[in-house]
């Protein structure tokens, strides 16, 4: 077992639930109220209950995805709670991916002006990436993430046994935020994960541990993205658009930290040309990415599409693209300019590292 203690909450890493149990069971709650979705009802409630059989507990279903992380379905948990009778000595519990993190943290803050919750990540991508940073939400009107706000839960418990159900796609959604994390702080970290394709299978705890210290330290330093924490969107700028453009595009869309991946090639190809980042450390990241990741081509005519979504940004400020590149691994630079042009030709190199991926 690991932890790590935040000012006002602490992270429990481990490969069961028994740490859980044992603060569940020292705690003066009356009531529990599990969110779920109909994946996470199937696969990682029957381990939740086994593991950490609670009395006075009921469940609240909803149905998966993304387009479900909305005010509707707000609106159904809040009304669960008020039939449950549910009162502020209630503790909510998010069992599931980031999506039922965000929204079950978002209605329960909300909910009779704020019961406490507590997350247990059930993806990758939710273990490393939403268990710190305190940003809860919902989307609205076509926009992501844009009613909500930052409220950290009483506790994290992130538990290796609900990887057994995620699909190879899922892991490598959420690897993509570990090995940003890496490249953006922790050079050895790094060598460690480009030496060992398995290294999630075999040390995952060590490996979800490290990148969670990351992460801890940038998030503590600038609480409010003033500076530093803006290196936690290396690969992004592009990366968002990438992501928008296929999913307005593709029948079976990129997921996010496949799209990311992408990103952190054109983000770390532009870093050669504009900041002196060695050409054998793109060629390291295009080597370890082509091994996990889709081969996915970005058509010629996509750029300028990609281009307009990555002014829609909201991370943008005064009309310019501004990015996060690298000079060395683990040294970002951060608001760096880069134009049209030079999306271009990043993907261009993409294109072609593709080619030889597919090979
Ligand atoms: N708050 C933050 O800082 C933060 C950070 C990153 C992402 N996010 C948010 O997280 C969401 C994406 O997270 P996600 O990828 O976890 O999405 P998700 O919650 O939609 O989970 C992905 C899929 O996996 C299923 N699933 C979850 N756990 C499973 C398990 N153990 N076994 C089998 N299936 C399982 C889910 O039902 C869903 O179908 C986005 O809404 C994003 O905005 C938030
Ligand atoms: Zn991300």
């Amino acid at each position: 077992m690991k932890e790590i203690k935040l000012h006002d909450y602490t992270i429990v890493l481990d490969e069961h639930l028994t740490n859980l149990k044992m603060w569940l069971s020292v705690q003066s709650y009356t009531r529990f109220y599990i969110l779920l979705d109909e994946n996470t009802h199937q696969h990682c409630w029957p381990i939740f209950k086994k593991e950490c059989p609670l009395d006075h507990c009921e469940l609240i279903v909803i149905e998966s995805g993304e387009i479900h992380k909305n005010l509707d379905t707000c609106a159904l948990i809040w009304q669960q709670l008020l039939q449950f009778r549910a009162d502020r000595n209630a503790l909510f519990i998010n069992l599931g991916g980031g999506v039922i993190g965000d929204m079950g943290g978002f209605a329960a803050s909300c909910y009779k002006r704020g019961i406490d919750f507590i997350n247990i990540p059930t993806t990758v991508l939710s273990q490393v990436d939403a268990s710190i940073g305190g940003k809860l939400g919902i989307d609205f009107k076509n926009g992501k993430n844009l009613i909500g706000l930052f409220k950290n839960p009483k506790r994290v418990h992130i538990a290796t046994c609900f990887h057994g159900t995620l699909d190879h796609r899922q892991i490598n959604n959420g690897l993509a935020e570990i090995y940003k994390h890496a490249l953006i702080a922790d050079e050895l970290q790094w060598i460690k994960l480009k030496a060992n394709s398995n290294f999630l299978e075999e040390d995952t705890l060590e490996v979800l541990y490290n990148s969670l210290l990351i992460k801890q330290q940038i998030v503590e330093e600038d609480p409010f993205e003033k500076g530093i924490r803006k290196a936690l969107n290396f690969g992004h700028t592009i990366g968002h658009a990438i992501e928008t453009f296929s999913l307005e595009n593709d029948s079976n869309p990129l997921l996010h930290g496949e799209a990311i991946v992408i990103g952190m090639i054109a983000e770390a190809y532009l870093s050669v040309e504009k900041c002196k980042f060695h050409p054998q450390h793109l060629k390291d990241m295009v080597e370890v990415f082509s091994k996990r990741y889709p081969a996915y081509i970005i058509p010629e005519a996509a750029v300028d599409k990609i281009w307009e979504f990555m002014q829609l940004d909201k991370k943008n400020q005064s009309n310019k693209i501004l990015a996060v590149l690298l000079k060395e691994i683990g040294q970002p630079v951060l608001d760096v300019e880069i134009t049209l042009e030079e999306l271009k030709s990043a993907m261009t190199y993409y294109n072609n590292c593709i080619t030889e991926w597919k090979s």
